[in-house]
């Protein structure tokens, strides 16, 4: 038994495996941790990742795809936060044939939900994006810190929708409200690799039975609950966008995450907003970003859109 650990922990990692449809799970501290053993694990330095332009992994984790893995990354653009298969296709680069000119792209990340869109992918892309992937010989990960808000939109049984993926990073910390921890999951022998990655990233953790006991609470309480934050969300970006200062585009607006185009700069309303109690986060200078999660009641929603009204 490789993994020796705390029971409750265990519990966890084959309760979510199980979820998954995969044989194995390993408990981390973050969702960032999470995506940099998977990247370690699937990868050898001098590799390249591909990955879009607004992805977490690219944009929010220190550049430690390049760090940690000593890897390239080669980026792919697409409409809010979705890669065209087409583009993946084409951003996949191999050393054999190049004349030795490119470096070998070994791994597909994926973000579902894509933190900046607010949507999903459908099932048909998931499921072709990794067979490109295997077909180029390259592994896919998929960045899944809100994979259950994926799973309630689409309505797409969750490991379904994992299937083709090598590897899945899931977060318990956000949609699914815990206080925190994120798992990497998979096939028994990359995880068994992953573990000695977390070794010496340093995040094999001792008594965390409480943060684990903590995880397996979400995963009975917390997951069908999801649907009150998309459906807080949808309801708050109708109101908004009938104001004649903001405009949301609602086709795309499927999980909790509400993203807000204003006429005025977006620094401003966020100024105003906070003036009025309410936290939101500018994404350029004409976008805000409003997040739904298991704290944000009724109340709440209509204060915000109070806020958003008197901010105009
Ligand atoms: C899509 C995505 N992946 C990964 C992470 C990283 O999670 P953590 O903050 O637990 O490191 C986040 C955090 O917001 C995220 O939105």
């Amino acid at each position: 038994m490789y993994l020796v650990t705390d029971p409750t922990v265990i519990d966890l990692q084959n309760r979510l495996a199980k979820m998954l449809g995969k044989e194995a799970a390993l408990f981390v501290p973050s969702g960032t941790m999470s995506n940099a053993i998977a990247i370690k694990t699937h990868t050898k330095p001098g590799d390249e990742i591909i990955a879009h332009k607004k992805s977490h992994i690219y944009l929010y984790e220190g550049g430690g795809y390049a760090m940690l893995s000593g890897c390239s990354v080669a980026l792919i653009d697409g409409e809010h936060g979705i890669m065209s298969t087409d583009s993946i296709k084409k951003a996949i680069r191999k050393v054999e044939g190049s004349h030795a000119h490119y470096p070998n792209g070994s791994l597909v990340c994926v973000e579902n939900p894509p933190m900046y869109g607010g949507t999903i992918y459908s099932q048909e892309e998931l499921d072709e994006i990794c067979d490109i992937a295997h077909a180029r010989n390259c592994k896919a990960h998929l960045d899944g810190a809100r994979i259950f808000n994926a799973a309630m939109a689409s309505g797409t049984d969750i490991a379904r929708m994992v299937k083709k993926f090598d590897t899945v990073s899931v977060c318990l910390s956000k949609g699914l409200g815990a206080p925190v921890g994120s798992l990497l999951v998979g096939d028994k022998d990359t995880i068994k690799e992953a573990h000695r990655w977390r070794k010496m990233f340093g995040g094999g953790m001792r008594q965390v039975g409480i943060l684990a006991a903590a995880g397996l609470y979400v995963l009975d309480n917390h997951i069908e609950r999801i649907k009150e934050d998309h459906s807080r969300a949808r309801y708050l970006a109708e109101n908004i966008n009938s104001m004649d200062n903001y405009s949301v585009n609602l086709e795309i607006t499927k999980t909790n995450i509400v993203f807000i185009k204003c006429n005025e700069g977006s620094d401003k309303i966020v100024k105003k907003l906070s003036d009025q109690g309410v936290d939101i986060s500018s994404i350029d200078e004409s976008t805000v970003r409003v997040v739904i999660h298991l704290h944000i009641t009724d109340e709440d929603i209509e204060n915000t859109i109070s806020a958003f009204a008197n901010a105009q």
